[in-house]
């Protein structure tokens, strides 16, 4: 087993273990917030060594907090929290086999002792744990192994299931409030990495437990995932069944290997100055049930750390007065904007968004409406979705949670931060009930809550984010030179199979046709897409 460095990092993971995900190998439990607010989870300890540690502010995981209350931390003990009015002792238990755990209750424990969260901000300053793990030469990590089935058959992206109406707002955030927050890291150790894909199948049922818990995990350090092949090997072994990208028939995104049902993200240099904000991948149509986003190539010359949030932590952080104005007015996002000069006749331009309206639609797959000037510039064409409200039931859970794509599409935010979307594809958010573009004021308070909430993950070669699309957004910061991640889409699982419909993509193809796409997957990665 090894200990995370500092060591005494890892002794907070087991303060909230009691429960027991004991596995045969060493999942362990975040636990801690470095200075940038991003949660780095531990491994278990078993070093009988260590005693007591004494650990400064800095060092608190986010739940805790040290200003007035020093912590000292035992070992070798059945783990517990003690909480007095001069310390606060956390006591744990050396086992045998690690567990892996968070446990909510140490949260409330504290967080009722008055205690506030102690997060930043990404960029409020950085401490890389655990770098320049070495990946596979890229020709090995996209190797396409034409020995195993061919996925290209895929499902469909399902349609997105809303499902809003008659949410109190305030309970919901009141309930958001006491839900996990952090994402779920897991470590691999030697012996994980040394069991492969088993590792997966032995875990799958913890693993999916956890995943519903907290919206998201975090894979790291392990070799499987390393290459194409075995990202598919993992998620097949979690039992995920892949599906289309939400904007599949746009063409938008392109396949890094299609018969692996891998996607790649947006790697392109063109545009690694562009920050993607927070978003569900999701439309007002279609919405994968899962994703999961690997490293294969981190960025050569640093950045491009993956953003990820938790829905019911933004809805929990949320200003209530705005929260409860947008479940009310509801939203619509504009997605693609067309400049026709003003100066056309009526009948023409009306002959014109009947033309687009035609065209674009049914191309996108997203029940587009198009409108005139909606965002007030004279001559312009959008094409805006049905409204949506942004406070929805999780599917699963049936707990509210933030789930929409303000934070990434609003115009307000993306011209004041890093934006390399040409103006044809900037997006918009309105107020659904009046078409105003949202103001100023609500845009800011979107971005704060949500940045508040933001984990920005440094993820290196073999790791993969595990997001319930529901409940975690995700994004990803600018970086510098070259980078090549991917990510895979899922459908519903078995039980839901209600949820997941009945479309499957109808893939005809003539020899030549797969010999073309055979040859695509050893070109150069390039694509156009404006989501990761
Ligand atoms: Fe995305």
């Amino acid at each position: 087993m090894r200990f995370s460095s500092p060591a005494l990092i890892a002794v907070l993971a087991s303060a909230a273990a009691t429960a027991a995900f004991t596995t045969t190998s060493s999942i362990s439990a975040a636990t801690r917030t470095s200075r940038n607010g991003w949660l780095s989870a531990i491994e278990t300890p078993t070093n009988q060594d260590e005693k007591t540690t004494a650990i400064d502010d800095e060092e608190l995981p986010f739940f805790l907090s040290a200003k007035t209350n020093p912590i000292k931390i035992e070992k070798n003990v059945t783990p517990k929290i003690e909480n007095t009015s001069e310390q606060t002792t956390i006591k744990i238990e050396n086992k045998a086999e690690p567990a892996i755990k968070i446990d909510n209750k140490v949260e409330k424990s504290v967080d009722n002792e008055g205690s506030e969260q102690m997060r930043v901000a990404p960029d409020a300053g950085y401490y890389p744990e655990w770098e320049n793990r070495p990946g596979l030469p890229i020709e090995k990590a996209t190797f396409v192994d034409t020995s195993k089935p061919d996925l290209s058959a895929m499902w469909e992206c399902p349609i997105t299931k809303w499902d809003s109406d008659g949410i109190d707002v305030e309970k919901a955030q009141q309930e958001a409030k006491e839900m996990a927050h952090n994402t779920f890291e897991i470590r691999a150790s030697e012996e994980d990495n040394a069991m492969g894909t088993q590792f997966f199948i032995d875990n799958k049922d913890e693993i999916r437990k956890e995943l519903l818990k907290h919206g998201s995990i975090w894979f790291r350090g392990f070799d499987l995932m390393k290459s194409f092949s075995g990202h598919r090997q993992m998620y097949e072994s979690l039992g995920l069944d892949p599906c289309l990208d939400p904007l599949h028939s746009s063409g938008l995104r392109k396949f890094a290997s299609e018969r692996d049902a891998i996607y790649e993200e947006v790697n392109k240099p063109s545009l690694r100055g562009h920050y993607i904000g927070l978003h569900c991948e999701s439309t007002s149509k279609r919405t994968a049930a899962y994703a999961a986003f690997v490293c294969l190539q981190k960025a050569t010359e640093g950045g491009g750390r993956f953003l990820v949030a938790d829905g019911a932590a933004i809805l929990a952080e949320l200003d209530t007065k705005l929260a409860k104005k947008l479940y009310e007015r509801k939203i619509r996002i504009s997605v693609s904007n067309l400049d026709i000069p003003p100066s056309f006749p009526g009948a023409i331009k009306n002959g014109i968004k009947d033309l687009v309206g035609a065209a674009v639609a049914p191309k996108f797959d997203m029940d587009l409406e198009m409108i005139y000037e909606a965002d007030g510039k004279p001559g312009r064409l959008q094409a805006v979705e049905n409204a949506e409200c942004p406070i929805n039931r999780h599917p699963v859970t049936g707990k509210p949670v933030w789930f929409n794509n303000a934070h990434n599409h609003s115009r307000k935010l993306r011209d004041r931060r890093p934006c390399g979307v040409p103006e044809v594809g900037m997006t918009e958010v309105f107020y659904a009930d009046t078409l105003e573009p949202i103001t100023l004021e609500d845009a800011n308070e979107i971005k704060r809550a949500s940045e508040k909430h933001i984990t920005a993950l440094a993820m290196e070669p073999g790791d993969v984010l595990l997001v319930d699309n529901y409940r975690a957004l995700h994004g990803r910061d600018v970086f510098q030179g070259d980078r090549f991640h991917a990510v895979s889409w899922f459908t519903w699982d078995q039980e839901q199979t209600e949820w997941r419909g009945t479309e499957r993509r109808t893939v005809e193809k003539s020899a030549m046709n797969k010999a073309i796409n055979s040859m695509m997957d050893w070109l150069p990665k390039d694509f156009e897409s404006n989501q990761s």
